[in-house]
């Protein structure tokens, strides 16, 4: 290795031991003004979604009515779930690191199991009713917490939490705001025990110290096999 190149070297490990890492709290930094997806380029893979032409892009297209109207809660986990998300129904927001979740829950304990985002950091905002929220660090401490209209909560980027509605003769209203347009979603429950295909039983036993009966007994709760 010629010597100017060893120099750089050091002087770049040395630039690198002073400088603080970078740290992206959400989706990388947009390049340009905006970046309006353009949902019908479907056999194209980066990491965003493509751009409509700039000149195509209206007033309109900043626009969603994604939250209108009320959900339906008559379900088993007694919520309804509402999103604004880039490559769903809100195209504007491709590469701004923003998905927002509205949730209706049913004043009879509608409940969002325990899960985690793995790309982004949530900040909920109740505006109606009363909800028990919690989530768990990774030494396994709980933290939590009951809102009420105007509470605002943190969920820590890929820590796991849930909310639970607790006014059981008033429904709940909560709003979500992830940084990243695709924060993903693990559901703990069907993770483990409805996955496709189906988690080995004797992992499951293993893992929660029970018997394949019970293992037997979860997957079907959860519709797995
Ligand atoms: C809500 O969902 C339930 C279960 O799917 C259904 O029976 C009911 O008709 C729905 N209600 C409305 C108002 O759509
Ligand atoms: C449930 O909500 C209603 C309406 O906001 C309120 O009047 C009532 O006190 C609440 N009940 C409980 C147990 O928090």
């Amino acid at each position: 290795m010629a010597r100017p190149t060893i120099l750089l070297l050091s002087c770049l490990s040395l630039l690198a031991m002073a400088t603080p890492a970078a740290v992206l709290a959400a989706d990388a930094d947009p390049i340009l003004d905006f970046c309006v997806a353009d949902l019908s380029k479907t056999d194209l893979f980066i990491n965003g979604l493509p751009c409509k032409n700039p000149a195509t892009v209206t007033s309109g297209d900043f626009k969603s009515m994604a939250f209108r109207g009320v959900g339906n809660t008559s379900n088993p986990l007694g919520i309804a779930i509402g999103f604004a998300a880039a490559g769903a129904n809100f195209p504007a927001l491709n590469t701004q690191g923003l998905t927002l979740v509205k949730i209706e829950y049913a004043s009879t304990g509608g409940f969002v199991p325990p899960h985690v985002h793995p790309r982004a950091s949530e900040v909920i905002l109740v505006l109606e009713g009363a909800v028990l929220v919690g989530f768990v660090d990774t030494s396994n401490k709980y933290y939590s917490a009951t809102l009420y209209a105007g509470d605002l909560f943190v969920f820590p980027r890929g820590l796991l939490h849930f909310q639970l509605s607790l006014n059981s003769s008033y429904p709940a209203l909560s709003f979500s705001s992830l940084n990243s347009q695709n924060p993903g979603l693990s559901l703990i429950g069907p993770a483990l025990f409805a996955s496709t295909p189906g988690i080995p039983s004797i992992v499951l036993q293993k893992s929660f110290a029970i018997d394949d009966a019970q293992v037997k007994a979860i997957k079907m709760a959860f519709g797995g096999k």
